[in-house]
Order: structure tokens, then sequence, then C-alpha cells
């Protein structure tokens, strides 16, 4: 299977052929992502394998099991390169057994503790019995079965020892899902991995089995939900023409456990119902929208739900009625509730007609009407209050509304991160902010439990993450990208994980075990995020990016039309220092945190460094902890960052013996992008704030390539991630 579609997409590739030594076909080239099941090379951990494992009992069943006797058949096949044998149970030989609980024969059932065992999740655990020494793979339904396989499979690409196996997983959070933020037209707002895998045109008539390798991949970290188009959403989407092509997608989907979710255009009664009005307690809107949940279930019986981005951006919504977000979520809860359908109703909501902070406008906007929706509306709200900057305090939404499920929404496209040529691990910063105490409940209030629920006891939990696939060969663009996917969907299992120990899992799985690899990398991995921060927005910077695009600094833009979409908003700049005073003095953003966390970021004395311009704006004379000046400061970890990314080129150059050419030549060159980029942000944001600060640079950092006046003219009109026009 794998083979087929490898072919088909190497065609495409031809021209590449040109430029390197050997054919890509021939090539580890990175479509296999962290499943490239390879034979095990160490001869000891083979041959332990191999007597452990002599035959499977899998149970029989419908699609979800056919699925899992594939995996079986494939990964234990290349791993232990042999053919094992599917056996009935009661044999002799040392067995793998899949089966769920109910149907375990009940020497089987007697020892195991099923009590935690949550819906989708798994145990997996040696027994002993007469015949031989077992491994057993159990679960209370058939994605459980599938969840378990995959993590057993890890184990084996891990090269762990199969003794006393003693696991019971069960999935934190109810609903892991992506954002694809995919057009209809295959662009892709904010993608920057080639084009939407979502071909319209052909489906549904046509299976790309891109489609299929995709659910997989999903599978195999517990990703059980996806959003397959853009929260600027077009209502087309919704009529039967499309429907019936998303209902392929969903049957392609549903043996992975994956649901399909839509976005939902507020005005869609009126671009494709012919209403007059989409205004949320009209009769006949109520009515439309009832019947169009009704429709959709009759074609995708086991649909997830609505994602709606309303009022933000241009976007339409209930306001333009006079009405709330909350009759907006409501109306659409009550359509999909019948046949239990969820509603993510996004908090990114800011507006051009309120002069208040932007940090403070989704706070203002939703949390008065805590618990007041429906029990199947979720509030999606993003991890900081402004946009996926590299660095931003937690949403102070996470904990202030007791009384409403909240979900999670991370971005795993690199918007203000790089795209996908920067190496920036993203896990760390999600676990960053996961791991955030919102001191709603006293200390210990992590955000992780908001997430999860356990914070105010919610049915209904999720997070989402903002997908980074495209129609690269790789998915991701960059090699390391896939890391992000990976880690966003282990995180949304269980967001108490370590992204070291996530880091270290998809390094094996990935590229091999190999200590001299497999510890460097993580290193240079877990250090990626703190040199973004560094070499675009330290100490607290913000949003300073250019504009539209968001490729490269733009400190100086200062002429768009809202005001909140200009960089000089966000850093404030000027003779005296530079930052957003976001205490009493200032916008009195902080009143929207806990106490504890007002008076931590209040106080300069206990405020982090990373969080300081985030909230105060300084002198730039002003004294940091080691004694330098803000201006030093800035300037200092201006330059760390470029260092930071120097260090990861010369790791990388290093590990040319432990990786295949193609991804060794893919992601040298990538960071030789990354450090070109990361001396640009250095130079053109400390020369445009030398304007203000009239101080020299500080002695540690090299001196600018170029005058000001060269960074401020560039232009990049056919960026990737925004619509291209077309004229
Ligand atoms: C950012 C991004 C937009 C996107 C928006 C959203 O502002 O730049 O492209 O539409 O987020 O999350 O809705």
């Amino acid at each position: 299977m794998m083979k087929q579609f490898l072919k088909l997409y190497t065609t495409t590739f031809l021209g590449l052929f040109l430029l390197t030594s050997t054919p890509l076909f021939s090539m580890s080239n990175g479509y296999g992502l962290w499943l490239d099941y390879t034979k095990i090379k160490d001869k000891v951990v083979l041959e332990g394998y191999r007597s452990q494992l002599q035959g499977i009992y899998l149970e029989e069943g419908g699609a979800t099991l056919k699925v899992i006797g594939e995996e079986l058949t494939m990964g234990l096949g290349t791993l232990l390169d042999t053919n094992l044998k599917f056996n009935a149970l009661g044999g002799d030989g040392n067995m793998l057994i899949v089966s769920k609980y109910m149907n375990l024969p009940k020497n089987l059932t007697e020892k195991m503790e099923v009590d935690d065992l949550k819906k989708e999740g798994y145990i997996i655990k040696n027994v002993d019995m007469e015949g031989g020494s077992h491994v057993v793979i159990t679960a209370r339904d058939d994605i459980g079965l599938l969840y378990g396989t995959f993590h057993f499979l890890r184990l084996l690409q891990m090269h762990k020892p199969l003794k006393n196996l003693e696991i019971v997983e069960s999935p934190k959070v109810d609903i892991r899902m992506l954002n694809h933020w995919d057009n209809l037209d295959r662009t892709i707002e904010r993608g920057y991995s080639g084009f939407s895998i979502w071909n319209w045109q052909t489906l549904p008539d046509y299976i790309d089995q891109r489609y299929i390798d995709y659910a997989r991949a999903n599978a195999s970290v517990g990703i059980n939900g996806t959003a397959v188009t853009s929260v600027n959403a077009n209502a087309l989407i919704l009529t039967p023409h499309y429907l019936e092509k998303v209902k392929a997608l969903a049957d392609v989907f549903r043996p992975y456990g994956l649901k399909v979710y839509l976005t939902a255009r507020f005005s869609a009664p009126i671009e494709i119902g012919g209403l007059k009005t989409a205004d949320p307690l009209d009769a006949k809107v109520i009515q439309w929208w009832k019947n169009k949940a009704d429709e959709i279930y009759s074609i995708i019986p086991d649909f997830g739900g609505f994602l709606v981005k309303a009022n933000s951006e241009g976007q339409p919504g209930p306001q333009n009625y006079g009405r709330t977000h909350l009759d907006g979520a409501n109306l659409l809860a009550d359509a999909l509730a019948p046949h239990n359908g969820v509603v993510m109703w996004r908090a990114f909501v800011y507006s051009e007609h309120d002069p208040t902070d932007r940090a403070k406008q989704a706070y203002n906007e939703f949390v008065p009407d805590d618990g007041k929706y429906r029990e199947n509306v979720l509030i999606q709200v993003k991890n900081g209050p402004i946009d996926f900057q590299p660095r931003e305090p937690f949403h102070p939404m996470f904990g202030a509304m007791p009384n409403t499920p909240l979900m999670m929404e991370f971005q795993i496209t690199k918007e203000y991160l790089g795209f996908a040529t920067h190496l920036v691990y993203l896990p760390k910063l999600f676990e960053e902010v996961l791991k955030s105490d919102t001191y709603r409940k006293g200390k210990g209030s992590l955000v992780a439990k908001v997430i999860d629920g356990s914070l105010n006891h919610k049915k209904l939990t999720g997070m989402a993450g903002v997908s980074n696939i495209g129609t690269d060969f790789n998915w991701t663009g960059h090699p390391f990208g896939q890391a992000d996917w990976y880690g966003f969907g282990r995180l949304a299992w269980n967001p108490y994980m370590d992204s070291k120990d996530i880091a270290d899992e998809w390094l094996r799985c990935t590229f091999t075990n190999d200590e001299h690899f497999v510890g460097p990398v993580k290193k240079m991995m877990m250090e990626s995020r703190e040199a973004v921060v560094n070499y675009m927005d330290p100490l607290g910077l913000h949003h300073i990016f250019d504009t539209g695009h968001h490729y490269g600094p733009g400190p100086w833009v200062d002429n768009l039309s809202r005001p909140e979409w200009n960089p000089v908003y966000y850093h404030k700049a000027d003779s005296l220092g530079i930052g957003f005073d976001r205490t009493k003095t200032g916008s009195d953003a902080l009143f929207q945190y806990a106490p504890e966390v007002q008076k931590m970021f209040t106080d300069l004395e206990t405020c982090p460094e990373e969080y300081l311009l985030w909230f105060h704006h300084v002198p730039w004379d002003y004294r940091l902890k080691n004694g330098r000046t803000l201006w030093d400061g800035l300037g200092i970890k201006y330059q760390k960052g470029v260092d930071q990314v120097r260090e990861m080129i010369a790791t990388w150059e290093q590990m040319k013996p432990y990786v295949d050419d193609l991804r060794y030549k893919q992601v040298t060159m990538l960071l030789n992008i990354q450090l070109k980029e990361a001396k640009w942000w250095r130079d053109a944001c400390m020369l445009y704030f030398q304007t203000f600060s009239k101080m020299d640079f500080p002695k540690e950092m090299e001196a600018p390539e170029h005058a000001l006046e060269y960074y401020r003219s560039l232009q990049f009109p056919y960026a990737p991630g925004i619509r291209p026009s077309w004229n």
C-alpha cells in the first residue's frame, strides 16, 4: 500500500531528481512520518521481540479491526522482518492478543483491571498462561484497540522491553482535533506546506490515498476529529454538492476514529438558504439551521458538529443583528443537539469599533455569559490573548468561566514562528501554556486542568490545533514540522505530558534510536522555541511582524486602517521606553487574571522578564535582573537568538552519519535560511528601536548588515499563507 502511493507522489517531483544524486523514491523521504517502520537492526532487541511475538490473535470485527490487522501485519512484518501468523487463541507459543475486554476469555479478563479504563482507552499487559507468555491489548471499544495497537508498535519502534508491561491509558480530553484553515479553492490560510490535501474537485469519487494515510497518522497519536474547512468559512460547504464530498471523507476517516466537523458561516441562511436575514432569533433562521443539521446527519450520521468564527475580522455573526455570541452559539447548539453534535464557538473576537486593548476584548465579550451556553457548546480559546505569538501569557479566560466548557486552540502551523522554514519545536510552547497556573481555584489551577475539565468537573472537553499539513511530499514542509503535529496529538491525549518525552518518542520513531543522535537533537529541539522568541520577540514583545503575510519583521508599520493591526500598537516604543502598559496605569488587562497572577505580573520585581514588555512600558535604561539596561538586554537577547541558531546548525552538522541524505540536506538548508532570517529580525528590530532609544548597541551584538531603510523597503507580495490575487 505504502509503495503504491509513494510512486504516485514521486512523479510530481521529477524536477528535484536533477538536483539530487539519489532518486527521491529510493530515499526515506518523510512521507511515512513517524510510522515508517523499518527493520530493527539491533540483534538482541530483534531476537527478544521475535521470541516474545510468535503469533497474533486478533478478534474478528468491522472496519477498525481490519485496520488493526493491516497495521500489525505491516508494522510487525517490517520491524521484525517476519510474517507473523494470525492464530486462534489457545495454541502454543507467545502471542500478541488483541481483543475487546468483553470478548476476552474469562481466564484473561480475571487478570485485567478495567475499572479506570474509559472510552477510547486501552490496556497493554503481559499475561502468562498455559501455552505461553502473552502480550494482551484490550479496550472497551474498537478504537481503543487501534490506539493500543499504535502504542504497542511505538514501544517496538523505541526498542522498549516487552516485559512487565502494565500500561493503562485513557484520553484525558474528549475532542482532540485538527482545524484545517483550508479554503475550497485549495489555498490554505497560513499554510506553508503546499496546498490543501482535500481535492474537492475529484471528491467524492476519487479517494486519494493521502486521505487514508492522513487518518492513520492522526489515529496513531490519538487525534479523533478534524474540521476540514477554514474558520473564514464559505457557506458552499453546507450545500448538498459539497456535503456528498464531505461524506466521502467521513467514510474514509471512520475506521480510524476520526470524526468530521465543518465550519459554519453565520450568514449561510442568506447565502445558500435564500432567507433575508441570519438573525439568530428569527423563526425562519432557527428552522433553517435545524433543517440543515438534520440534512447533514442524514448524510453523515456521526458528523461531529460546527466550528464557528463570528463577528471577528470581517466574518458575519449574531452581532450584525444586535444579538450576542450567546444567541448565536445557542442557535446552532439547539440545531445539533438532537444528533449529539457540538458547537465550537471561537473566542477569537475583537472589533475595530472597540477602543479597549485588544487583549481584553474576548474576555469582556464571553465571561459575563458564563453558564448560559447550552450543554453542547464549547468556547474555543486561543492559548494567549492576542494571536499565536512566539510567547504570550496564557489567555485570561482560562479558569474564568467555571460553568462553561472551554477548549484550547493552539496553532500548529507557524504563522508567527518562521513559517515552515524555521525549526521551532512547538510542544515546548504548548507545554508552557498548559502548565501555567491560573490560580482560579488556588495554587495548582493549571490551564491543563481547565482543558481536561478536572478544575470544574466539566463533562465536555477539547483541544484543537490549527493544522500545518499540506500537499508537500513530507506533509509539513519542514521535516521537523511533523514533530509539532505528533506532539499536538500526544498533548491533546494527555495535556500533562512532558514535551521532552514527546520529542524523544518522535525522534526515535522518525529517525533512529541511536543515542548519539537522539540526545543532541532532542536538546536542539527543546531549545529551539526560546531561540525564536529571542530573535523575534524577546522580553515580552509581540505582534511586530510585517503586516498581512506576517513574514519577517515590521515593527515600524503604523499605517493600517485598524489600530490594532499595526505593530506600533503593540510595542509602543517612544523616546522614554518600550512596552504595553497593561497594569492599572495602562489598559488594566491584568485585572482579568486571578489576584495572584495579577500581583505577580504587576510587580516589576516578580514579573518574569519573559513577559516584561507584554505588561509594562519601561524606560530604555531600566535595569534588568542581570544589571544591564533594558536596551542592552534587548540587543543581547536578539543576538542570543542568532547564536542559538548557529548552535543548532553546529549540532545538525554532527548528525550526518545518522540521517538519510535527503532529510540531512533539507534540514541543513532550512537551518541556514533560519539563520539568515534570525539576523534579519535582529538587525531590523534593533535598528528601528534605536531610533527611539538613541543608544549604542551593546558590545555583545554584531553590527547590522544593512541600514534600517533597507529593511523597511523589503516587500513580499507573494509571501505564502494568504490568498494570492490572480491578477
Ligand atoms: C489570525 C490569522 C488569520 C486567521 C485568524 C483566526 O489573525 O492571521 O489568518 O483568520 O487568526 O484565527 O481567525
